[in-house]
């Protein structure tokens, strides 16, 4: 297993760039299942999660072609009839996201078999608005041995009203009803701009959505879809990580691709700290103060303050100038970096949704240990600040969500390095 080595060195300076969302690619991959023949996409990120999706819709039938250049990772899939409607346990349990081939696979084919997800290292995370959804639209749903087996001969259109805000959910959704007979209706839906994303390339194929972005999206059910060519928007998380990179070291950083709308509660919690923040050509430049302020945050659904940066935050906040109360609403189990950034010097204690981060003026280096994603990538953040040596060990989290983190953080001047395993 590989580890990362980081040292801090201080100040990050110069220019990177945002590669492609993998939150949005994800759904877009698994949207080609409703369209026969090739689709091309672009700005496709090169990441474990995006391999796994590829290797799920393989194993359906999909002929996928990968080529990556340097800054346009394109990807051509082709679906030429048989198609095995088959999600197995051995994927799912690797990434929850494979759950986004049921609705596609319903709507297109008439029938899915998809691994229930289990829990995860932030939450249990069920998957009950996603069957409750399907079921509104006249889907049979049984489980069985694990399995969800979804059956229906063609979808019909109906109100779906989630209990709670579910992006993945929303997304299943959508993409159920698009070949659904007639109308739905999607109400207290995600607005995540991977949702909106994720619309524009369906409307693409030939959907007729509207309101995404909105709390209540419009489905007018086609009969067909037709494969598409599309360039996936940025990413707003890694955006917002490589922006924290360059507040925690005072650096001066100019993000590329980054687009100010998608990252606004990030930005202003950024601003609040004591960064100066300009919107440039094509990106979004940070400049660091000495040492941060401390400040509030609440995780919420966008365009609330995304759980997804909170362990980036917290890291920043870790070093800040006074306390600040973290509360995290979206997953009842997302402080696991707490401990290792304990480890590493910061003063942090937790109650319940709640964590209260003492600022102290520096952080030493440590081995710790990556438990998920995004705590991954705060214990790298923490790293670039800390005085000495952070060995960062079980990296293949944050492989599946950052693209070659270590190589943009060492062209802005970072002491990082890839140990081998
Ligand atoms: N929930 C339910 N029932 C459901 C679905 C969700 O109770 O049927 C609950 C969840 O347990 C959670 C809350 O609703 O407490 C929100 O979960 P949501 O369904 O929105 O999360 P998700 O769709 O599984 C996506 C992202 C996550 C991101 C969350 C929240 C993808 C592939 N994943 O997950 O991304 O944290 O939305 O914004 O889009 C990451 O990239 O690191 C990541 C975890």
């Amino acid at each position: 297993m590989d580890a990362i080595v980081v040292k801090g060195n201080g100040p990050l300076k110069g220019e990177t760039h945002a590669s492609g969302a993998k939150n949005a690619a994800l759904p877009i991959l698994a949207a080609s299942i409703l369209a026969e023949g090739q689709h091309t996409f672009r700005n496709v990120p090169d990441l474990a999660d995006v391999a796994t999706m590829l290797k799920l819709l393989r194993t359906m039938g999909l002929e996928a072609e990968r080529r990556t250049g340097k800054r346009s990772h394109e990807c051509t899939l082709e679906w030429k009839g048989v198609v095995h409607p088959e999600a197995p346990y051995d994927l799912v349990k690797t990434m929850r996201a494979s759950v986004l081939v049921l609705g596609p696979l319903l709507a297109r084919h008439g029938r899915a078999r998809v691994s229930m997800p289990g829990g995860c290292a932030i939450g249990a995370r069920p998957i009950d608005q996603h069957l409750k959804g399907l079921k509104a639209l006249g889907a049979d749903i049984e489980l069985t041995e694990g399995y969800v087996e979804a059956r229906a001969k063609r979808l019909k259109g109906g109100t779906v009203s989630f209990d709670v805000i579910t992006v993945t959910g929303t997304e299943n959704i959508m993409m159920a009803a698009v070949l659904a007979k007639g109308r739905t209706l999607i109400e207290n839906a995600a607005r995540e701009p991977e949702v909106e994303e994720l619309a524009r390339v369906l409307n693409k194929m030939g959907a007729r959505i509207s309101g995404a972005g909105s709390d209540v999206i419009t489905i007018d059910g086609v009969d067909t879809l037709k494969p598409v060519d599309h360039a996936i928007i940025a990413d707003r998380i890694e955006a917002g990580t490589l922006l924290v990179a360059s507040a925690i070291t005072a650096g001066d950083v100019l993000v590329k691709n980054a687009v100010p709308e998608h990252l606004e509660p990030v930005l202003q919690k950024l601003r609040e700290v004591g960064c100066q923040i300009a919107v440039e050509a094509g990106g979004i430049r940070l400049k660091g103060p000495e040492r941060v302020l401390a400040a509030d945050i609440k995780t919420k659904e966008h365009p609330g303050f995304p759980t997804d940066m909170q362990a980036q935050l917290m890291a920043l906040l870790s070093s800040a100038k006074g306390t600040s109360v973290i509360t995290e609403n979206i997953f009842e189990n997302r402080f696991m970096h707490v401990a290792e950034l304990r480890r590493m010097g910061a003063d942090i204690s937790v109650e319940g949704p709640t964590a209260v981060v003492r600022g102290v003026s520096k952080l030493s280096g440590a081995q710790v240990m990556a438990t998920d994603l995004r705590a991954s990538a705060s214990l790298v953040l923490a790293g670039l600040h800390a005085e000495g040596k952070t060995t960062i060990a079980r990296v293949y989290h944050l492989d599946r969500g950052y693209e070659r983190l270590e190589r943009k953080l060492s062209a802005l001047g970072a002491n990082i390095r890839r140990i081998k395993g």
